[in-house]
């Protein structure tokens, strides 16, 4: 299992298949530029995430990165496969200046990002197509 820098292309659908049920949309913010990461296995593609520079709602002025896309085939959850990811996606944000990691995180994940560091910020709130949310940040 490896892990490396990918195009947005690469893992779109992967993407659309675990965050968006198989709808054949388009995934928000793949139009903008980001850093993704794709978590390979043998040449099968396990899972992936990605990371952008964009202020965090509640401080507009200061550095920080938005994480988004997090997503792992459901046939390889459990393995560490999403902790690689997001271990990758932190250290490209830290290297590449650091400030803020912030995301609206789906509650089930909320576990998942609190073993990595993260912290909520404020009430959850409901996405009426894809359910629970909540912010999450750290300071890299
Ligand atoms: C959130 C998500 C990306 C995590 O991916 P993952 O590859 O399963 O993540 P990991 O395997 O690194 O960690 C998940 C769990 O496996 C456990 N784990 C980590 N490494 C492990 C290993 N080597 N062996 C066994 N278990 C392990 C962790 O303890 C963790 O437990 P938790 O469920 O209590 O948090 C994945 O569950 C997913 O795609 N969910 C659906 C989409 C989603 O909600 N995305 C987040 C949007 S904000």
């Amino acid at each position: 299992m490896h892990v490396r820098e990918v195009t947005s292309a690469e893992t779109a659908e992967l993407r659309r298949q675990v965050l968006r049920g198989g709808r054949p949309v388009a995934l928000p913010g793949d139009a903008d530029p980001a850093f993704h990461v794709g978590v390979y296995d043998d040449g099968t593609l396990l899972g992936t995430g990605n990371v952008r520079l964009d202020p965090a709602p509640w401080a507009p002025d200061a550095p920080a990165w938005r994480l988004r896309g997090m997503a792992t085939d459901p046939s390889a959850r459990s393995r560490g496969v999403g902790t690689l990811v997001l271990a990758a996606l932190m250290e490209h944000a830290r290297t590449q200046g650091g400030g803020l990691l912030w995301c609206n995180a789906r509650t089930p994940a909320q576990r998942f990002y609190e073993r990595a560091g993260l912290m909520t910020r404020g009430e959850p709130w409901e996405d009426p197509e894809i359910g629970p949310h909540v912010v999450m940040w750290t300071t890299l």
